[in-house]
């Protein structure tokens, strides 16, 4: 038997991608298809994909012509595919001659002619690019990288920045700079909020009123009824509210869950998450609280529920009045787990995270929020596992790619569902409200 293989990415499948897969099945008797993941895609620059993985693979099998479908997810994989597969063949367009002769050492390389006249690039630029608008004062470093990655991203741009922070106006100056929030949202389809959360409620709901997507940072909100208020207005209006924050859309840590889900350490009894960085001396910078708590919270809430029987807040207050905390701990209780969050800006510590489990244990070495690297360690060190993936842009580019499918699909992405949101904006809420346990402050 003849076994061919072919790779590819077959975003919105056309008669391009199913007259090759019809040569190459013609070329024996197996035809193999590798479909590339979304991930590897985003290493090759090609981050415009318009559909998923699960998505392309069904198109793909709806031809007829694959005997078997695989993922590609690794530079490398080919050799290895070849390999373990057995193939005889590998073949793909003629786009791609010359690039593929290295395995021409471990099976025969086909290249077959590209029809002509038709492309997934093609078909994708048909649709009108989301033009979305930045606003945020404080933050600078992270608007401007929010700015830079809208950049990768086919089918976004950018449709102005509302900020008074003179390094993103000097870094973006090609873009078109807006004193007044209120014709930045006249400007755009869709708006990045990272004001201080203070002021998330009012932008937001101003934002979504006016029938624009919004790109919320965490906490969307700083109470749950605020939360609430607003995810009902997006429905009312018919527009997506959408939570970002980098660790949540990145693949190592969705796979970290998915291996948790799986019983990789058995149960789960404790969850550790440390976030923190050096004071920022802006007056209207984020307070520690806001900056790294959502970001900590998350893996306890995703991990364990949202369904704490109880949970305790410890901080350490620079200026009450002004709500700025330089650390704060918090404590949560569940039926049948523990776990607690520290974050700082102004105290630093180790910036790990660690699960606990009945059979094993899960570290997350610093800085774990932009992870790409972490491992599962059990009592015997030769069972030890370690997981390595890919980080793109520490994670926005995936941020925005979801953005931009909800707003086409007019559904949510499910990375973070509405009940850790609202539950964070809970939590925060409780911190506003001054119900913590106040550290004393040591003159030194
Ligand atoms: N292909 C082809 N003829 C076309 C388009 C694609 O023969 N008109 C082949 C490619 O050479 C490749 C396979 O179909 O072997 C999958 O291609 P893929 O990269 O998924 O599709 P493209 O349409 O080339 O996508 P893009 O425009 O994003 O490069």
């Amino acid at each position: 038997m003849v076994k061919v293989i072919t790779y590819g990415t077959y975003d919105m499948l056309h008669y391009g991608h199913i007259r090759l897969l019809k040569r190459a099945k013609a070329l024996g008797d197996y035809l193999i298809v590798g479909v590339t993941s979304d991930d590897y895609d985003k290493k090759r620059g090609k981050i415009n994909l318009q559909q998923s993985l699960t998505e392309r693979i069904a198109a793909v099998q709806e031809t007829g012509l694959a005997d078997m479908i695989i993922v590609e997810e690794y530079e490398g994989q080919k050799i290895d595919d070849i390999k373990r597969y057995g193939v005889d063949i590998f073949t793909v367009g003629s786009d791609w001659r010359g690039k593929f002769d290295y395995l021409k050492e471990y099976c025969d390389v086909v290249y077959l002619e590209r029809t002509a006249g038709i492309s997934s690039s093609e078909l994708r630029t048909d649709d009108r690019k989301v033009k979305i608008g930045f606003i945020g004062d404080s933050e600078g470093n992270i608007l401007n990288k929010y700015c830079s990655e809208c950049k990768y991203v086919n089918g976004a741009e950018i449709g102005g920045i509302c900020t008074s922070n003179s390094d993103v106006r000097r870094m973006h100056s090609d873009a078109e700079i807006f004193d007044n929030y209120k014709d930045l949202l006249k400007a755009c389809d869709a708006v990045y909020v990272l004001s201080n959360p203070l002021s998330h409620y009012e932008q937001i709901k101003m934002a979504l009123e006016a029938g624009k997507h919004v790109l919320a940072e965490l906490p969307i909100a700083t109470n749950s009824k605020h939360f609430k208020e607003l995810s009902v207005i997006a429905k009312e209006n018919n527009v997506v509210l959408m939570p970002a924050m980098k660790t949540a859309y990145t693949t190592a840590y969705n796979r970290l869950l998915l291996l948790l889900k799986g019983g990789a350490i058995g149960q789960v009894v404790s969850v550790d998450a440390t976030c923190t960085s050096m004071a920022n001396t802006d007056p209207n910078a984020w307070n520690s609280i806001c900056a790294w708590g959502p970001t900590a919270i998350l893996p306890v809430l995703q991990i364990l529920g949202t369904d704490c029987k109880n949970y305790v807040i410890s901080s350490l207050y620079g200026n009450r009045e002004q709500y700025y905390d330089y650390f704060s701990k918090i404590d949560f209780y569940y039926d049948s787990a523990v776990a607690s969050i520290k974050v700082g800006r102004g105290v630093k510590s180790e910036g790990s995270l660690v699960i606990s489990g009945t059979k094993g244990y899960v570290y997350v070495p610093a800085p774990w929020w932009k992870t790409d690297y972490f491992e599962i360690r059990f009592e015997n060190a030769a069972d030890n596992r370690r997981y390595f993936y890919q980080l793109e842009g520490e994670g926005i580019r995936y941020i925005i790619v979801a953005f931009l499918r909800a707003i086409k699909d007019g559904k949510y992405d499910t990375y973070i569902s509405d009940n850790v949101s609202d539950k964070i904006c809970e939590i925060i809420g409780k911190y506003y409200d001054g119900n913590t346990n106040s550290l004393n402050r040591e003159e030194t």
